[in-house]
């Protein structure tokens, strides 16, 4: 049996409770990991594995210094991992035994409060799911500005879009859901997931959940609160009151279709530059900036909302001066929300309030600016934007300007706030002063030039009289200390009495220094409500007068809401691709559709500009909803509830798992979810499967949208074939993205025109991609030949005849002569009455 000592013992209770964690255990000055949590982070950190112990029994051990610690932990979070930090709890020297040891504190990547992983600009959620009979509960927090949302859905499928659309740190979800929602979060997502067991009761946060209806729905997010409180294991006195809302209060655009409309981050390599946010950020703080991408991510429903945004909009556009001096103001500004965020968790330092200070004493500045706009909006967020005085009067009398980073040095309080630390320092000078008189007077006493007074650490003041002149120096006029290579350094009785009177100063200034800081801090969490309701106003303020320079810069216009179906776009652009290429090359087009024109099927060369103009579309309604202004000259849209979006498999390049079945599955939730108000772009769905299936699909699509869904609806194809259904379908119009052909070569013209477009130009883009002459001749030839032969096929099924089921029977069923018969007749050649005799005379032949 191995021998195990008291100290591994109490390391291995404590780690069997941290199992899902590196467990940082405090020896010394360091942090220490065993067995697998040592091979795993000495792999992971890329530190020296050593062993404690000798031979069979030695233990797999690796560290880190305390002091540098910061930097290895947020190594481990960054890649996904938990650390818990299990300290000391009690001084060593009074320990009995084994020092009593405890975690202190579990960092987790939705947890954690400093370091790199932190992203300034965006938030850091943590998601909590849970079931309760038919509802789910999710709820996201973020622990670093304390904000909290919860909603209930009824169906996994919408709780689990729910959770992503948060694009969450990490998601903690209840044992009792376990059960195969796991396995989907994470074939959706890689970030950690956490299984909660056993139960939370709301009443431990029952201010916090005032506002959540229902017992079960509060015990929900009373589970990822109790998460906060476990992993944290302190009081977090600024998570703020909880935010219900009902899935239908915004725009609700799916993960997919996020992703795929690129509007906070591309989606090639989730980068922000490229996408929707980077174009339209022009905000000037962090919180500022997250407030934007909120927006964005879920605009508005109601037009009041949207329409008091574009109020102060409009107004820091007609006010250059203002909107200029207010942003300058904003660039004062510290993050508000996440400072208060650490004033609560206790980890502000000298710096943090200095800048807590200044940014307060910036506010009544913004105020006086925005007052001067005379806007109802201005005024409602002002009303929220108080400067609390007696806070700024605090900061301002104890907290030095020049502060150290470090709290417990000293040099942090002002002069004159604290009497004691007054005496202190006077004493210190004192001390200090009569021994910078002490030199002189012993340089002219002794007459010793190079004579002069030291200070180390060891021991303490001293006078230093050199080797060479030590002959000058009058027999028993010191008390020898210290001998060097070529001094010798002597103390008096009065030199340590003053250095007795410095040092001990010294030492309980700055013992008090830390002490009145820590006063100092603890009144500042008083004011965590106050922060955080200013710092909403000045988010808020910021991400508008930020509409507002991009409005100007380009030229955007403010849209009008309208309750009927209606979208009318003048010379609208894309935002994102019109900000990529040169000013004034992007092709500006309208959009018209109404009540009777629900539909666009557009069709065009590849490469004309339709999966441009579908997005453009798309980005124009979120940003619309989002309160900002648009790319267009005019703008008149309703307010959707949803965007759909589904690109055909074979354009999404950068899922390589797409397949014809993703594709379906993209679709079905279209199909199944879409209402009258929303917004469905299909773009070339049917690509990822053979030509007729496709085809097939792609009619039935449509049809069962025009005549079930009536949502509006942008549909691009290459199936030339379809754009029959654009005259056929009494709300569906033909529009083509025109390209001029030339001598054989072809120019897009990226202008949006009705009608159907009137041939396929793949064989052009070829040429123009500069493939070999002979191969573009011959792809000609086959193309004729292709064209020939389907000129003796019929192209679709028209709506009006069989199902299009059949089309499968096509190929390779046994050909009935009269089938084959049908087949063989060019129905685009015969007249009404021809083709009545031929339906006479093959019903006799089947009769
Ligand atoms: N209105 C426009 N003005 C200028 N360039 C455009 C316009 N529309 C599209 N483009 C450019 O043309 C290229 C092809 O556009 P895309 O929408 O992908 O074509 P399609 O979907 O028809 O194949 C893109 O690189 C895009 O930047
Ligand atoms: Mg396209």
């Amino acid at each position: 049996m191995t021998q195990i000592t008291p100290m591994m013992k109490q390391y291995e209770q404590i780690k069997a409770e941290y199992e899902d964690a590196f467990l940082f255990f405090r020896l010394g000055d360091f942090y220490e990991l065993f067995h697998s949590d040592a091979l795993e982070a000495a792999r992971e950190l890329e530190i020296t594995l050593t062993k404690r112990g000798k031979g069979e029994q030695a233990i797999p051990m690796c560290g880190v210094p305390h002091h540098s610690s910061e930097q290895y932990i947020s190594q481990l979070i960054e890649k996904g991992y938990k650390v818990a930090i299990c300290e000391q709890t009690e001084d060593p020297a009074a320990a009995k035994g084994v020092v009593r040891r405890e975690v202190v504190q579990v960092i987790t990547p939705g947890t954690v409060m400093n370091g790199k992983a932190l992203h300034e600009k965006n938030n850091q959620y943590v998601v909590g799911l849970r079931k309760d009979f038919d509802t789910y509960t999710v709820s996201a927090a973020d622990m670093t500005t304390g904000e909290i949302f919860v909603t209930g859905v009824e169906e996994e499928i919408l709780a689990l879009e729910e959770a992503l659309s948060y694009d969450p740190k990490e998601i903690v979800v209840d044992e009792g859901l376990s059960d195969g929602m796991d396995l989907k979060i994470s074939s959706r997502t890689s970030v950690p997931l956490t299984i909660l067991e056993g139960t939370s009761s709301f009443k431990n946060y029952e201010n916090l959940l005032q506002d959540i209806p229902g017992d079960q729905m509060k015990d929900g997010a009373a589970q990822l609160l109790d998460y906060f409180s476990e992993t944290t294991k302190r009081v977090l006195d600024h998570l703020q009151k909880a935010a219900y809302y009902e899935a239908d209060q915004f725009l609700s655009i799916d993960s997919y279709s996020r992703r795929n409309l690129e509007i906070t981050e591309t989606m090639r390599d989730r980068k922000k530059a490229g996408s929707l946010l980077h174009v339209l950020d022009k905000t000037e703080t962090a919180m500022g900036a997250r407030r934007l991408k909120r927006w964005l991510e879920r605009p508005a429903v109601h037009h009041e909302t949207a329409e008091e945004r574009q109020s102060l909009t409009s107004s820091f556009i007609d006010h250059f001066l203002e909107r200029e001096t207010v942003r300058e103001q904003l660039r004062g500004v510290y993050d508000l929300e996440r400072l208060s965020g650490r004033i609560a968790f206790g980890n502000v330092n000298g710096k943090d309030l200095i800048q807590l200070k200044k940014s307060l004493q910036q506010l009544p500045y913004l105020y006086e600016t925005l007052h001067v706009l005379n806007n109802d909006y201005a005024e409602k967020l002002l009303s929220s934007l108080t400067t609390p005085e007696p806070l700024v009067e605090l900061l301002e009398n104890s907290i030095r300007e020049d502060c150290p980073v470090s709290i417990t040095e000293g040099n942090l309080i002002k002069d004159g706030y604290h009497s004691t630390l007054d005496e202190y320092r006077h004493a210190m000078k004192y001390g200090k002063d009569w021994i910078a008189e002490l030199e002189a007077k012993e340089k002219k006493a002794t007459g010793i030039k190079t004579l002069k007074v030291g200070f180390n650490k060891v021991f303490g003041y001293y006078i230093e009289v050199s080797r060479a002149n030590l002959k000058n120096l009058p027999e028993g006029r010191y008390e020898r200390k210290q001998t060097l290579t070529n001094a010798e350094r002597y103390v008096t009785e009065e030199l340590k009495e003053k250095e007795t009177i410095i040092l001990e100063a010294e030492e309980k200034g700055s013992k008090l220094e830390y002490e009145l800081f820590l006063q100092v801090r603890e009144e500042v969490k008083n004011y965590i409500r106050t922060l955080q309701s200013a710092a909403k106003a000045v988010s808020t303020i910021d991400v508008l007068q930020s509409f507002a320079v991009t409005a100007e810069a380009n030229h955007y216009v403010k849209p009008e809401f309208t309750d009927k179906k209606h979208i009318e776009l003048e010379n609208s652009r894309h935002p994102v691709v019109e900000a990529m290429i040169d000013a004034g090359d992007y092709v500006a087009n309208d959009l018209f559709m109404h009540e009777e024109r629900e539909m666009l099927l557009i069709t065009g060369p590849n490469m004309a500009g339709k999966s441009t103009y579908m997005r453009q579309l798309a980005l124009i309604v979120v940003m619309a909803q989002a309160g900002s202004f648009v790319p267009a000259d005019k703008a008149v849209l309703p307010l959707f509830d949803h965007i759909f979006t589904r690109i055909g498999a074979a354009d999404d390049l950068s899922q390589g798992q797409s397949t014809f079945m993703v594709e379906m599955l993209e679709t079905k939730q279209a199909v199944d979810r879409a209402t009258s108000r929303s917004l469905i772009l299909l773009d070339e769905i049917g690509r990822g499967t053979s030509t007729y299936d496709g085809m097939a699909l792609a009619q039935a699509v449509i049809e069962y949208i025009h005549d079930d869904i009536r949502a509006m609806t942008l549909f691009s194809t290459h199936y030339h074939e379809l754009t029959r259904l654009g005259t056929e379908l009494k709300r569906m119009r033909n529009v083509h993205v025109s390209a001029k052909e030339e001598n054989g070569t072809l120019t897009f013209l990226h202008k949006v025109v009705e009608g159907a477009a009137d041939k396929s130009y793949g064989i052009h883009v070829a040429k123009l991609a500069d493939l070999p002459d002979k191969l573009i001749q011959r792809a000609g030839e086959i193309l004729e030949g292709l064209e020939k032969e389907a000129g003796h096929r019929q192209e679709s099924i028209s709506r009006n005849e069989e199902p299009y089921q059949q089309l499968s029977l096509f190929p390779e069923e046994a050909e009935h002569p009269v089938l084959n018969e049908l087949k063989e007749t060019d129905l685009l050649h015969l007249t009404p009455l021809e083709a009545m005799q031929i339906l006479d005379k093959l019903q006799r032949k089947l009769k």
